[in-house]
């Protein structure tokens, strides 16, 4: 892969496994994503993505919804954490709270991005996507990249791939299959960001690479 262009800067915030986590710290040790993962944000103390982040002598910062006294403080403490470490992108990777503060999403617009397990529209704000699209019977399934605005899971997408699950014989099966492609988009994407930008146009967003 090709990696001139500028080491980007980036705080992952999860909540849970951290698999797709785990996926981005590996593809820069690997040297594929040109980028340097400054800092960890969880909601969770018990989180295994906080494992991931000490194996990979990452600072990890814990956030807790309970230690504030409204969902906005949490977001401007967030957004402390973000600006103190000058980073240049917010990776969302299984962070399992809506972001509201509308002063965190303006300071931070078009540099914040998550992943969703579907092509999106196709089961927009569901926690178990993988499982709504096993239960519907559908063949393809996939991975949505997109940046996030107030519209929960409503942002211009980056990236999508097409998962064919027609023989998945189950949700944890099919979410397995969903997952392998997650980590792969997730670090493709992480990396485009070092080669270019994305310029947001209505819904679209252009991906404008450096030369
Ligand atoms: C992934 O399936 C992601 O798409 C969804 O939550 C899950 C997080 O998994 N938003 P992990 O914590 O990265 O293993």
């Amino acid at each position: 892969m090709d990696n001139a262009g500028k080491k980007i800067s980036v705080a992952v915030l999860a909540s849970g496994r951290g698999s797709n986590f785990s996926a981005i710290a590996d593809g820069i040790t690997s040297g594929e994503v040109n980028a340097e993962i400054k800092v960890l944000i969880t909601n969770n103390p018990d989180a295994k993505a906080i494992d991931v982040a000490r194996k990979n002598s990452i600072a990890v910062e814990i956030i807790e919804k309970r230690k504030f006294k409204s969902r906005e403080k949490m977001d401007l403490g967030i957004k402390k954490v973000l600006d103190r470490h000058n980073v240049d992108l917010v990776v969302l990777a299984g962070y399992m709270l809506l972001i509201t503060s509308k002063e965190l999403l303006n300071a931070y617009r078009n540099k914040i991005i998550n992943i969703h397990p579907s092509l999106l529209p196709a089961f927009k704000g569901s926690v178990h996507a993988q499982q709504d699209a096993f239960e519907y019977g559908c063949r393809i399934s996939g991975v949505t990249i997109h940046f996030v605005t107030d519209d929960v899971d409503g942002g211009p997408v980056l990236y999508q791939e097409a998962v064919d699950i027609s023989a998945c014989k189950n949700a944890e099966e099919t979410a397995e299959k969903i997952l392998l492609a997650e980590h792969s988009a997730y670090k493709k994407v992480v990396d485009s960001f070092s080669k270019g930008t994305y310029i947001v146009e209505g819904r679209r967003a252009i991906f404008i690479r450096k030369d």
